[in-house]
């Protein structure tokens, strides 16, 4: 492949990691802000924090590369992480529900930023590699975070519909 196609590539990978990054951000809000349970809400808002240094770091590379931030799609997920929200809130077992979709997302995360980090290494950009690779571990501690949380807050949500044994 030419070597500017894979350039392109690269950016092109970088563009979706933004918007995926756009739309953490927005289900995170959402998911701190609704659900019941504090330990997954400081989970929710720990890596919420984290997700803005990424956007941050992943429009830093697209800066680099002198691509502009993926405006028309960004707007497209975030509309639908606010649905996902409103629907969410609504139900009664808000934090369940919340941590199955965030533990979904941390997944389509690392997949995708193994990826983005792998076409880089091609493309030789050190720098999107060691991006990747500082990124990755904190989508990885979450993700460890919201699995240690699964039964916990299976329980809680039995607790608040007055099922619990
Ligand atoms: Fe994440």
């Amino acid at each position: 492949m030419p070597q500017n196609s894979l350039q392109q590539q690269l950016v092109t990978y970088l563009t979706d990691v933004h918007s995926t990054e756009q739309n953490a951000l927005s289900t995170l809000r959402a998911g701190a802000d609704s659900v019941d349970d504090e330990e997954l809400a400081a989970a929710f808002r720990q890596h919420l924090a984290e997700t803005e240094e990424h956007e941050r770091l992943v429009q830093g590379r697209l800066d680099a590369h002198g691509a502009g931030p993926s405006t028309l799609k960004d707007v497209a997920q975030k509309g639908v992480a606010a649905v996902t929200g409103a629907i969410a809130s609504a139900a009664p077992d808000t934090s369940g529900k919340m941590l199955i979709q965030a533990y979904a997302f941390e997944h389509l995360e690392i997949a995708s930023y193994r990826m983005l980090r792998q076409v880089a290494r091609r493309a030789g950009d050190q720098e999107t590699v060691q991006v990747a690779d500082r990124i990755l571990e904190q989508e990885h501690a979450a993700a460890q975070t919201l699995s240690d949380l699964l039964e916990r807050v299976a329980d809680h949500d039995l607790r608040q519909m007055g099922l619990a044994a």
